[in-house]
């Protein structure tokens, strides 16, 4: 994780430093730092805690300087304190790094009885006395971050700055992105492009292994064996301006509201008046079988989308979260898709997964909100999911607009495998444009949702149950709630609570029961009934036949608009999302960026 920056500028950098580690923020906020070279002398700043702590500290103790680097930090070696946090330095070298260097603990030792001292628990320190040691011994700078990537193991995007060099910065990937920016007598290093965005919109990408020697002049590319490599550079359309909160109290609050717009974008890219309008190449005629892999939420957007391609397309799926598919080395048959989900397309155990994939031959697509993410471009199809910015950390919109874009898939499968006919497809088209108007009807629910959730935020332990498709949102509901609610809270299969976590219950544990009025309702209103039977707090969402037909004896009620059900986990990604939203304000908790995590998971 960590969202690194490097400038070699024409003006003073640490405001662009700070404005371009704002726009990384996303990728981890434990710490954050800078250092610059002013007269060619290395100065630091660092803070525990979100970027806000760092920009008051240049407030009251400014950093000058026309060359610098950046870092925001995700802790994984050692705890956020300030001396954990970078650039990390050591003598005339300072570094910033994304990712996790997995032999530090032998360079360290190697390093140590060699009487360098650390003053970090990092695996990143070791980088910086690494290269310390190869200044020491004589070589240039270039010679020394040379040898010192040769040296090391794991996943790494590192910026090297050094002191006395005002135009020099090293810059290498392997594991982890990196984008070059390319100015006018300026140059740029940043995890993302999104990051140099306001900088600028010429972009290198380093691919796995390479290293580069930037100046105000220009950048030379390296490969993994130090041989010249032409790299290219493309020219990126960003969104340039401020990503501001609408007058909103909270970018989550936002990103539920803007639902229906942004749902009806993602249908309207795909459709053409009756008929699906997908690119060219997504054609599921000779497809057998499909594996979808996502993390968290995107993960959940594929378990719904398994009951879609097999019931509408006769599709066999298999799911996996990407950490486990990456290391159990599936077998992948001929004439599989590889469909991998993700909101910011740059989460770590996903592109492993989907490289697994590719190194099988299977047909790579990525759902991706995020068009010059990694996963997008190292896909052969890259399906825009088309949420906008996503700044909260807990996925909302991403979620809503990745199942719409698979719901999409999925007709378009069932109609290659001729499992649709034109007129059941018109149906489903139909369906789809009113999901947009449905999503603001539900949206309505909220102040209902505000009063039940100054309840819930007293449990410890919430459970969610639901079954079919329903099944995936109700651990999407749980994992929402526990991400910003902090409270303990699990999805269920209806089915499964006999199985063991009906021992849970009590009078204290709520419920929550995802139950729109589709064909299995009798049966999940029965698990319901055995909740009750053992005093359970029963939460019933669903439409207002079933809260009339069941709603008797729960301890709340919300009433939906009734969906056909097909689009039911889209529509009841509503009610969840607004719950957890609504119990971590009565909490107090820091909605946008809860403790511990960060809306890009960069590492393994
Ligand atoms: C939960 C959440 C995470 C992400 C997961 C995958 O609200 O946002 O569970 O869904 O980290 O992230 P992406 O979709 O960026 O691959």
């Amino acid at each position: 994780m960590c969202g690194i920056v490097g400038v070699l500028g024409k003006n003073e950098v640490a405001p662009l430093l700070v404005e371009a580690l704002k726009r990384l923020e996303y990728r981890g906020y434990d710490s954050a730092g800078i250092a610059t070279l002013d007269g060619g002398r290395l100065g630091r700043r660092r803070a525990v805690g979100k970027l806000v702590n760092l920009s008051d500290l240049l407030v009251h103790d400014a950093l000058a300087g026309k060359s610098g680097i950046g870092h925001t930090r995700w802790a994984t070696h050692g705890t956020a304190t300030v001396a954990n946090a970078h650039p990390h330095q050591s003598g005339k070298v300072a570094v910033v790094h994304n990712g996790i260097i997995e032999n530090f603990r032998d360079l360290r030792a190697e390093l140590e009885a060699k009487g360098y001292v650390f003053e970090s628990q990092t695996d990143t320190e070791t980088v910086a006395i690494l290269t310390r040691a190869h200044l020491d011994a004589g070589m240039t700078p270039i010679e020394a971050a040379r040898e010192t990537l040769a040296r090391l193991h794991g996943a790494f995007a590192l910026c090297f700055l050094f002191e006395g060099e005002d135009n020099l910065m090293i810059a290498a990937r392997k594991g982890s992105p990196l984008a070059i920016g390319h100015g006018e007598g300026e140059m740029f290093v940043g995890s993302d492009a999104i990051a140099l965005a306001p900088m600028t919109d010429t972009i290198t990408y380093l691919e796995e292994g390479d290293w580069a020697v930037l100046t105000r002049q220009g950048v030379e590319i390296f490969d993994e064996h130090n041989r010249r490599a032409n790299r290219g550079a493309t020219k990126i359309v960003l969104e340039n301006t401020r990503i501001e909160k609408a007058g909103y109290k909270h970018f989550m609050a936002k990103e539920i509201a803007e639902q229906p717009i942004v749902l009806a974008d993602a249908i309207k890219h795909m459709v053409a008046g009756n008929a699906l309008n997908p690119p060219a190449e997504v054609d599921f005629a000779g497809v057998d079988r499909l594996t979808m892999v996502g993390c968290g939420t995107a993960y959940y957007a594929c378990v719904v989308a398994k009951y879609w391609f097999e019931q509408i397309a006769g599709l066999p799926v298999d799911v996996d979260v990407a950490s486990e598919f990456r290391y159990r080395e599936p077998p992948i048959t001929p004439n599989t898709w590889a469909i991998f989900v993700s909101q910011s397309g740059e989460t770590a155990d996903t592109l492993a997964a989907l490289r697994y994939c590719r190194d099988k031959a299977a047909k790579i697509v990525a759902v991706v909100n995020v068009p010059t993410s990694s996963i997008a471009r190292e896909s052969d199809i890259a399906l825009l999911i088309r949420a906008g910015v996503e700044v909260g950390v807990a996925s909302t919109k991403a979620f809503t607009c990745q199942l719409t874009t698979l719901a999409l898939m999925a007709l378009k499968a069932a109609v290659d495998r001729g499992r649709l006919t034109p007129a059941e497809l018109a149906q489903h088209i139909a369906d789809l444009q009113a999901l947009p108007g449905l999503v603001s009807q539900a949206l309505r629910i909220a102040p209902e949702v505000a009063v039940i959730a100054e309840e819930l935020a007293e449990a410890q332990d919430i459970l969610f149950l639901g079954r079919g498709p329903l099944f995936p949102l109700a651990m999407e509901g749980a994992l929402k709630l526990k991400e910003i609610s902090y409270i303990h809270a699990e999805g269920y299969a209806s089915g499964e609570l006999k199985h063991g976590p009906i021992a849970l219950i009590d009078a204290r544990v709520p419920v929550i029961v995802l139950a729109p009025r589709d064909a299995l309702f009798e049966k999940t209103v029965s698990n319901m009934q055995e909740v009750m039977a053992r005093h359970g707090k029963v939460l019933l969402i669903s439409d207002a036949a079933g809260v009339a037909e069941a709603g008797a004896g729960c301890w709340r009620t919300i009433a939906m608009p009734s969906v056909p059900n097909f689009l039911a986990p889209i529509l009841y990604a509503v009610p969840a999302q607004l719950l957890a939203y609504h119990t971590a304000i009565a909490k107090g908790t820091d909605v946008d960026q809860p403790r511990n995590l960060a809306k890009s998971v960069t590492v393994e």
